[in-house]
């Protein structure tokens, strides 16, 4: 039990005295001095509190400062959105424009693809005809060539039957040359190749013979067991022409010639039996007859 001391003053100033001395002494005066009930002091209380306090509005200013930097980050946020949906609309109308030119310019392709085609179509019909045009054109220069040498033998044949009634009028064929419907032929000796037996001819003042009816093949068939090169030559895949450029008109070919075998074979030879061959040019050498014009 607590006991309460009290003292006894003498006089009224002792007193005010004391009284006045206590007044001095403000730790026990103020709120702060104030006790919780049981006679602790509530100071420290206090002081949790307004600690407590203090750190809470200072959370709160932080967080009223965080929500306000949200606030305004939103509104800019809220700008930019504005700003992507008219750029986005802008760049829509943009993409309309540029689908509209494709379309546009798919069409023109298409166009330009269907006139290409019809252009290319008409480029080939010409090449067709200009290929058959050409090809009836040689056939023709043949058949004249063949005609006008048939004339010429006939004419010749005309001139003999006259030279045998009244003397010739055509220089005879030089010797070994054999002369027939008015040509002269040399039927070589010895073996060249074709390319060789072609200068030879050449130096004669004549070429490799071109046979162009059964009459003259029929004379020009050998007698001996020789082969002789001719002047027929090919020029590309499965074309053979004469050595003056023109298409061939009458053949001779031996059964199942010209074969090219072995892809090799670009020159063409009478077979002894007077049938024709295709045959390597070089190195393959050959008997060869040259022909040239009986001058009349
Ligand atoms: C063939 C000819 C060919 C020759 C080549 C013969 O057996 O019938 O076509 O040119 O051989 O050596
Ligand atoms: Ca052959």
């Amino acid at each position: 039990m607590e006991s309460v001391q009290y003292t006894q003053w003498e006089t009224t100033e002792e007193f005010e005295m004391a009284d006045t001395k206590r007044q001095w002494r403000p730790w026990e005066a103020g709120w702060w001095a104030k006790q919780l009930p049981g006679g602790r002091p509530a100071f420290p209380l206090y002081l949790l509190f307004s600690v407590t306090s203090f750190l809470w509005i200072i959370l709160l200013s932080m967080l009223l400062a965080k929500v306000m930097d949200l606030s305004r980050e939103m509104e800019h946020l809220d700008e930019q959105l504005e700003e992507m949906q008219l750029n986005g609309s802008m760049n829509s109308g943009r993409l309309e424009v540029l689908q509209v030119a494709l379309s546009n310019l798919d069409e023109k392709h298409q166009i330009l693809n269907t006139k290409a085609e019809t252009v290319a179509e008409k480029l080939k019909n010409l090449q067709e005809s200009q290929a058959s045009l050409s090809t009836s054109l040689s056939q023709e220069l043949a058949e004249a060539k063949e005609d006008r040498e048939n004339i010429r033998s006939e004419m010749f044949r005309g001139l003999e039957a006259v030279k045998n009634g009244n003397g010739s009028s055509c220089q005879p064929c030089p010797s070994p040359w054999r002369d027939f419907q008015g040509s002269c032929y040399f039927f070589s000796k010895n073996k060249l190749t074709w390319s060789q037996a072609r200068d030879d001819c050449v130096q004669k003042q004549a070429h490799l013979v071109i046979i162009n009816n059964q009459d003259e093949q029929n004379f020009l068939t050998p007698t001996e067991k020789l082969g002789y090169w001719i002047g027929l030559r090919k020029v590309k895949e499965g074309v053979h022409k004469w050595i003056d450029g023109t298409t061939l008109g009458y053949t001779n070919w031996n059964p199942g010639e010209p074969n090219d075998s072995q892809g090799m074979e670009n020159c063409v030879m009478m077979l002894h039996h007077g049938k024709w061959n295709d045959f390597t040019c070089e190195p393959s050498s050959d008997n060869w007859i040259c022909e040239k014009r009986q001058i009349c």
